[in-house]
């Protein structure tokens, strides 16, 4: 039967043995290959199982480091999980290049996180406006008790506005709240004073007899436009050295152009800010926090002025080149994964555990590097050269390579095009025979 009732309730072992019955042609084999992702350390295995709902194993990812980042005069090796080929290479090349060069800079614009009560109200809504600034100062009072320690650290609730909406929807008026929440991500904490919000509204609705309210939603904003970091490279253009026979002056003026066309493109735009979350996202997860949420608010903050544009953003005045991204960041450094996750609590003492603020910078840079990687490649010998050599490693493994056979396709391959077609060609002339598709 390909449909069940009931599958969360079965042992993990159970839920295994359904699924291959039903999907997997009741191979033995692919339960143990299942199986085989198991951690060793069965606490550890049950940690994982945890994190989500019907786990059968683990989903492995490579967690790579990028050495070498000097952030506002001070060391890092960038803890990253992430797929993609060249990615973390490219990266490494960065960080070198620039600590050499003086090294990232960063700072923090904000640190404000939002939340919204969505809600419909059919009764004078000028009263409820004249009244507002007594109900604010009691939706505050009701909620210290889920406050008080997040008071105790420095956050808490920053406003909360009555926001308007008849014009979109008859009725339909916002509570849009801020908040600091410190070094939690925070939304947890948000939702929960957005919830009592909901509740204490509804209750002075109904002591004053105002008519009817429906509280739609109550929940955390991901656009945290003032939630963000920046980072800075900065050096004399001739600085940046030669690329093979590329003087540092053309290099410079081809790299500002590259960024002022993803500025000006939204097509450019979306691959070009693409490029940067896969230097940030990788961090994101590394280090245990909500990757969607750090991109979605990413592009929405690249269309604030209402077209989609670049992240990144490239200068060149009086002979010195600058570049910088103003990143959304809203990530946390207690609770989540963070002290859960073995890899996620290694990645935050690889990064000699940053509080949030920290760990933005961080990401920020990661960006930053990430897209100068990225840029300088296409402005000078082009994107495939870096790519092909991972490209190629990752067919020469499809067809199960030997060490002998991918240097001698390193080398083949230094002039030619690398396809699966290609290096299964090169691959049946070595062993002289043909290669089945595997
Ligand atoms: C590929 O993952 C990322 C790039 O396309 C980014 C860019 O074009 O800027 C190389």
């Amino acid at each position: 039967m390909k449909q069940i009732n009931g599958y969360s309730k079965l042992t993990k072992d159970q839920k295994i043995d359904w699924l291959v019955d039903n999907y997997l042609e009741g191979n033995q084999a692919t339960k143990e290959e299942l199986i085989s992702f198991w951690h060793r350390d069965i606490n550890t295995q049950k940690k994982l199982d945890e994190f989500s709902e019907n786990t059968i194993t683990n989903y492995f990812f490579p967690f790579s480091i990028a050495p070498n980042f000097l952030i506002n005069n001070k060391w890092y090796a960038l803890p990253m999980a992430i797929e993609e080929s060249s990615v973390v290479a490219a990266m490494s090349m960065s960080g070198k290049f620039w600590s050499e060069r003086g090294g990232f800079k960063t700072e923090i614009l904000g640190t404000t996180k939002i939340g919204q009560v969505h809600f419909t109200l059919d009764a004078n809504h000028q009263e409820l406006k004249n009244l507002f600034p007594d109900i604010k100062k009691q939706l505050l009072e009701a909620t210290k008790y889920i406050t008080h320690n997040m008071e105790q650290r420095g956050g808490g609730i920053q406003d909360i506005e009555l926001m308007d909406m008849t014009q979109h929807e008859p009725n339909y008026f916002q509570l849009k709240a801020s908040f600091d929440t410190k070094d939690s991500m925070g939304a947890n904490f948000i939702n929960t004073c957005l919830e009592e919000f909901g509740h204490q509204l509804k209750a002075i609705v109904a002591e004053k007899n105002w008519g009817n309210i429906s509280i739609i939603l109550c929940i955390v904003s991901n656009y945290t436009p003032n939630c963000t970091a920046r980072a800075t490279v900065e050096c004399p253009i001739e600085n940046l050295g030669f690329f093979g026979q590329m003087s540092p002056e053309i290099f410079a003026e081809k790299f500002r152009l590259a960024v002022r066309i993803a500025e000006v493109d939204p097509h450019r735009a979306t691959t070009h800010n693409k490029g940067i979350y896969n230097g940030v996202d990788a961090m994101i997860i590394a280090t245990g926090n909500d990757f969607r949420a750090v991109e979605a608010c990413g592009h929405t903050y690249a269309s604030r002025n209402g077209q989609y544009s670049s992240l990144t953003h490239c200068s060149i005045d009086n002979g010195i080149f600058k570049f910088w991204i103003d990143l959304p960041l809203a990530v946390g450094t207690v609770g989540g994964l963070t002290q859960l996750h073995p890899l996620v609590k290694i990645a935050m003492q690889i990064l000699e555990y940053p509080n949030a603020e920290e760990l933005m910078q961080i990401c920020a840079v990661a960006g930053l590097a990430q897209n100068f990687a990225a840029l300088r490649a296409m402005t000078t010998v082009g994107i495939q050269q870096g790519h092909m050599k991972m490209h190629l490693f990752n067919i020469l493994n499809h067809y199960h390579a030997t060490k002998s056979e991918k240097d001698y396709a390193l080398n083949y391959f230094k002039d030619k095009i690398v396809s699966f077609s290609t290096v299964r060609t090169m691959l049946e002339q070595i062993r002289g025979e043909k290669i089945g598709e595997s």
